[in-house]
C-alpha cells in the first residue's frame, strides 16, 4: 500500500544515513501515416518528428523507462491516487495531454471502465495492448484542438514544463472542450534542486545544474518553472476554484522517515534516468554544448545527489481548477 499523501511531511535528515491509435473524431486531424511514426536520431538518442516545435525529450527505451519511474513516483506521492481533483464518480470522457507511455491514461481507464480515456502525444510511445476504453492519438496540443466544445469531464496534464510556447492559449482551448463543471488538473515539478538546511554546496554539481536550465529556456523562449505560474494562468483563462497543492520530493535515501526514504529512492531514480533526457537536446542545440559537456554536467549532478550529507529536494505542485457552470 502507498502511504497517505502528506504534502507537509517533515523532511528530517536521517542521521545514520489494441486499438491504440484511434482514428480522429473529425476529419481535420492527422490519420496515422508512416511519417508520424518516424523519428530523428541525435547524439544516439531518438526524438519525435511530429508537431510544430521540437520537444526536448527523447522517445527511446531509456526515455520511456524514465517516464514509467515518473508515473510510479507521482502515484506514490498521491498515496496511490491518479489525480486529486474532485471529479464526478462516473466521468464519461477524459483527456490526457502529452500522455507519454500512456500509463496514467491506461490506469485511469481501468479505474473508470465506463469512461473513454484519450491520450495524445507527439510520439507513438504507447503500447498496442490497452484497455478497450483507452485510445491514443498522435496530436500536437499547441495546434488548434479538434475536440467538440464541452466534450470532456476531466483533462490531465503532467510534465509539460519547458515545452509549451503559449500556455494561456492551451488553457483556453482546454476550457472550451471541458464541460461546465469539468476539471483540468496539471502536475509539474521544478527543474532545479534546493535544500532546507543549506547542504547544497554553492560550487558543486547541483549548483551548476540549477543555473544552466534556466539560462537555456530563457534563450529558447519557453517557460521552465511552470509549477510557479500554472495556477494564475488557469485563473486568467477563466477557470474557477483553482486549488494548488505543493509537495516536496527528497532526492535520495537521506530522510529519516521510512516512507520519505522510499519516496526519495524513487525520486533519485527519476532524476538519474531523466538528467540526460532533460538536457542533452537542449544544451547541445540551444547553448551549443558538446555532448560530453552534458554528460559531465549530469555525472556531477548525480554525484552530489548521491552524497549523504547533501539533502536535496525537488518541488512538485499540482493545480486543479473547474470550468464555471453556465
Ligand atoms: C515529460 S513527458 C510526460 C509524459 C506523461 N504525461 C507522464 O507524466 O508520464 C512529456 C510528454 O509530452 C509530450 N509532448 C511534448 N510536447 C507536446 C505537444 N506539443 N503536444 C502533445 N504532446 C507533447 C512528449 O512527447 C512527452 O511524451
Amino acid at each position: 500500500m502507498y502511504p497517505e499523501p502528506d504534502p507537509q511531511a517533515d523532511l528530517q535528515a536521517d542521521a545514520d544515513v489494441d486499438s491504440t491509435y484511434a482514428e480522429s473524431e473529425i476529419t481535420d486531424t492527422e490519420s496515422l501515416r508512416s511519417w508520424i511514426l518516424a523519428y530523428r536520431i541525435e547524439n544516439n538518442r531518438t526524438y519525435h518528428v511530429y508537431g510544430q516545435h521540437d520537444y526536448w525529450g527523447a522517445n527511446d527505451a531509456e526515455a520511456l523507462e524514465h517516464m514509467e519511474i515518473g508515473h510510479a513516483l507521482f502515484t506514490k506521492t498521491f498515496g496511490g491516487q491518479l489525480f486529486l481533483a474532485p471529479t464526478d464518480a462516473n466521468p464519461l470522457n477524459i483527456l490526457d495531454i502529452g500522455t507519454g507511455t500512456g500509463s496514467w491514461a491506461m490506469d485511469v481507464a481501468d479505474q473508470f471502465p465506463s469512461a473513454i480515456v484519450i491520450g495524445t502525444d507527439l510520439s507513438p510511445s504507447q503500447p498496442s495492448w490497452v484497455p478497450p476504453n483507452c485510445k491514443f492519438q498522435i496530436d500536437d496540443c499547441e495546434a488548434d484542438f479538434c475536440w467538440q466544445e464541452n466534450k470532456f469531464d476531466y483533462i490531465h496534464i503532467r510534465g509539460l514544463h519547458g515545452t509549451i510556447r503559449d500556455w494561456p492559449r492551451l488553457y483556453q482551448q482546454c476550457l472550451r472542450v471541458l464541460r461546465p463543471g469539468g476539471y483540468i488538473e496539471q502536475a509539474e515539478y521544478s527543474a532545479t534542486f534546493t535544500s532546507e538546511d543549506g547542504t547544497i554546496p554553492p560550487d558543486g554539481g547541483i549548483a551548476a545544474w540549477n543555473k544552466v536550465g534556466i539560462e537555456c529556456h530563457q534563450k529558447l523562449g519557453t517557460e521552465l518553472q511552470v509549477l510557479e505560474t500554472m495556477a494564475s494562468k488557469m485563473r486568467s483563462a477563466g477557470f474557477e476554484s483553482v486549488t494548488e497543492t505543493s509537495f516536496k520530493w527528497p532526492i535520495g535515501r537521506w530522510p529519516k522517515n521510512p516512507a520519505l526514504k522510499d519516496l526519495g529512492t524513487l525520486a533519485y531514480h527519476f532524476v538519474d534516468t531523466g538528467a540526460e533526457n532533460w538536457t542533452l537536446r537542449l544544451l547541445t542545440s540551444v547553448l551549443g554544448w558538446a555532448p560530453e559537456e552534458v554528460y559531465l554536467l549530469c555525472a556531477n549532478l548525480r554525484k552530489d545527489l548521491r552524497t549523504k550529507k547533501i539533502h536535496a529536494i525537488q518541488q512538485m505542485r499540482v493545480v486543479y481548477a473547474r470550468k464555471p457552470q453556465l
